[in-house]
């Protein structure tokens, strides 16, 4: 086996800056020289674009794998994203739209979002949560869950955010882990019409959670204001949100924080064991999400800026909540999901509110694909100027057809490579900028440093390897909450010195960086290192495939065979000449190297709650073993079909 991840896939497609995005681009190629130049000078420079209470003394301290950034400064995340908009005549500007999945409305202008922040911040002081506390916020996709957010930065409180489709168990976990005095929930929350039960779930994750104290609850339910009936609530313990708001005084002072205190725990599920609490502080992931959102995103005034993500996610904290409002921008916030009530509702969102710049996962993008290009084209889109993907390596075609259906050939997009780890985008185009290659996340954010090293740690000039981040960067996780020896293990032990992402990427002659996906997920056959990456993106670029997942099952002779399971388009049908089909198109694509052995038309793919692609259960299927761990998926269901469709159709 050789040490390097062969590369096979070529894209020879570019795509130049757009003249007239490039003249009035918030970023310049002289961002990357001045960061070239003076690397810690050029994050300061970004840091001084945030307000700060008292300058830092020492821009960097590197105890290997620890750092603090902006040592001594002292700084307010929720002073630096309300108080200093509403000192000016942005205060009547929208800073979050919001639609609800039913269709209600609501716009929050920067005046009003300061006004609610400082009540629930007062609320919370009220039941005795003081700086440093963790709080639980567990809501759906709802201004309140940015207010929570803010109102803890406010009092210097630490929230850990748990995504609403989490379980009572995943809930409970992750209180116990943080000890959490307090938990911010809703009575419900609405998914596919539907009212979801969250203050049951939380209800039975807090009955084994000693640590928790007291219960805000935000009223969701379809009664209106008056009906309090959907939840149960315990004397004592339960608070309905909007009772202990309007009580509250809208004041409240932002409490000054040393640039090094935590601002958030995010949990983030390995492939195995117990979720990692991620620790984020706050002057470091600030300077990174605010100057990223404003390069990364070329965020003007009169923009209005929709990120997909729920903010259970990192993207949610970083470009939904943290970045946008650090820059004074209007943000789209949606609660429900796409295909409801119809498979056209981003659209009629885009529309509706005159959406500028859209950014989304590649999940999404090839549902898209698979629903159809009449979908987007019944609809209004040409406010949109700019557009991002995240989350996983986006295959060309579907780049391309994003390109083409949303972009209307005319935006550029942004593929934005970075981690919950990473707490902000770390590869990127600068849109105005960089030329982009569909499929390429491009190349390192200014001031960021990439190294593509082979197996040992042995920096390599282009080709297949692994990704590691080689200086540190001021958006970094500090550590696992609670768990410093993981942190050393997960993240430091494989180089020393080296961050280790764990994912194998590959780089091109003109430095572009290409992600294959997680390491766990290369295949080996007859002696090659290919990442699953390249074949699915060989298959989703035969005109009948919206999506394609490969793995590797154990082969005597070549070490691998290939399985891929594949979803087709609308209107494409299943069929044994169509099986055929694909696998010349990969042999053809790619080399016969590629060509796989099995093919299995699902109509879905396991897919974690992000909407990652959880390729370790589809070898589990293909290697005919019992199922591994399938708590952290969305659908359970999906999985165990595929188990029985695979059996017999291969048996
Ligand atoms: C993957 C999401 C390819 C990658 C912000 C990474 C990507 C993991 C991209 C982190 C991209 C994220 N191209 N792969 N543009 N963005 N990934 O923690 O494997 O949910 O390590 O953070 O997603 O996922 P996480």
């Amino acid at each position: 086996m050789t040490d390097q991840i062969d590369t096979l896939l070529q894209e020879t497609r570019r795509f130049p800056p757009p003249d007239g995005f490039a003249r009035q681009a918030n970023a310049t190629e002289a961002l990357y020289q001045a960061a070239g130049k003076d690397r810690l000078g050029f994050w300061e420079e970004q840091a001084r674009a945030l307000e700060w209470i008292t300058p830092w003394t020492q821009v960097l301290e590197w105890k290997i794998p620890h750092a603090r950034w902006f040592l001594g400064g002292r700084l307010n995340v929720a002073a630096n994203c309300l108080d200093r908009h509403v000192r000016t005549p942005r205060r009547n500007q929208a800073a979050i739209i919001w639609e609800g999945e039913p269709g209600d409305r609501r716009t929050i202008t920067y005046w009003e979002l300061h006004r609610e922040v400082g009540r629930a911040a007062n609320a919370l002081k009220q039941l005795g949560v003081k700086k440093g506390d963790r709080v639980a916020i567990y809501l759906p996709m709802i201004p309140e869950a940015a207010i929570a957010m803010l109102a803890c930065a406010r009092i210097g409180a630490v929230h850990s955010v748990v995504f609403g489709g989490f379980s009572s168990e995943s809930l409970r976990d992750r209180i116990n882990d943080a000890q959490a005095v307090c938990l911010i929930t809703a009575d419900g929350g609405y998914r596919r019409g539907a009212m979801l039960p969250l203050k049951r779930f939380a209800d039975e994750a807090i009955a084994q959670c000693p640590s928790i104290r007291h219960v805000l609850v935000v009223q969701r339910s379809p009664g209106g204001a008056g009906d309090e009936s959907f939840a149960n609530m315990t004397e004592g313990r339960d608070h309905w949100w909007h009772r202990l708001l309007d009580l509250a005084s809208p004041h409240c002072p932002a409490e000054p924080m040393d640039a090094e205190d935590l601002l958030f725990i995010l949990y983030t599920s390995g492939t195995t064991g117990k979720p990692k609490g991620i620790v984020h502080t706050t002057g470091g992931y600030l300077t990174q999400v605010a100057s990223t959102t404003r390069y990364v995103f070329d965020l003007k005034e009169g923009d209005v800026f929709w990120c997909t993500a729920d903010v259970g996610w990192v993207t949610g904290h970083s470009y939904v909540v943290y970045g946008p409002l650090a820059n004074g921008a209007t943000v789209l916030m949606y609660e429900g999901a796409p295909d409801w009530p119809e498979r056209d509702r981003f659209w009629k969102l885009v529309a509706r509110y005159g959406v500028t710049i859209f950014y989304t996962a590649p999940t999404a993008i090839r549902a898209f694909m698979k629903w159809g290009e009449e979908l987007p084209a019944k609809h209004d889109l040409s406010t949109l100027r700019l557009l991002g993907t995240v989350g996983e390596p986006i295959n060309p075609e579907a780049w391309m057809w994003y390109h083409r259906n949303i972009g209307r050939e005319r935006c550029p997009i942004v593929d934005t490579w970075w981690q919950t780890e990473t707490g902000g985008i770390m590869i990127t185009a600068l849109p105005g900028v960089v030329t982009t290659k569909p499929g390429s996340a491009t190349i390192p954010f200014p001031g960021i440093s990439a190294q593509l090293v082979d197996q040992k740690g042995v920096p390599l000039p282009k080709g297949g390897g692994l990704l590691v981040l080689s200086e540190p960067w001021p958006g970094m996780l500090r550590t696992i909450y609670g768990d410093d020896q993981r942190y050393h293990d997960t993240y430091w032990s494989r180089f020393g010195d080296k961050y280790f992402a764990g994912d194998g990427a590959k780089l091109d002659e003109d430095g572009y960086w290409w992600i294959l996906g997680r390491v766990d997920d290369v295949l080996n056959v007859a002696g090659h290192r290919i990442g699953t990456m390249e074949i699915e993106s060989a298959l989703v670029d035969h005109p009948a495939v919206a999506e394609a997942a490969v793995v590797g099952k154990t082969h005597e002779l070549k070490g691998q065979a290939l399985a891929a399971f594949v979803t087709l388009k609308e209107g494409h049908q299943p069929s044994a000449s169509l099986k055929d089909e694909l696998k010349e198109h990969v042999a053809r694509k790619i080399g016969a190297i590629a060509r796989p052995d099995d093919v299995l038309f699902s109509a879905d793919l396991p897919k974690t709650r992000s909407g990652k692609i959880m390729r370790r259960l589809l070898k589990d299927i293909a290697e005919g073993r019992a199922l591994g761990d399938t708590t952290t998926l969305a659908d359970p269901g999906v999985v165990s079909r595929l188990k029985d469709q695979y059996e017999s159709e291969e048996g």
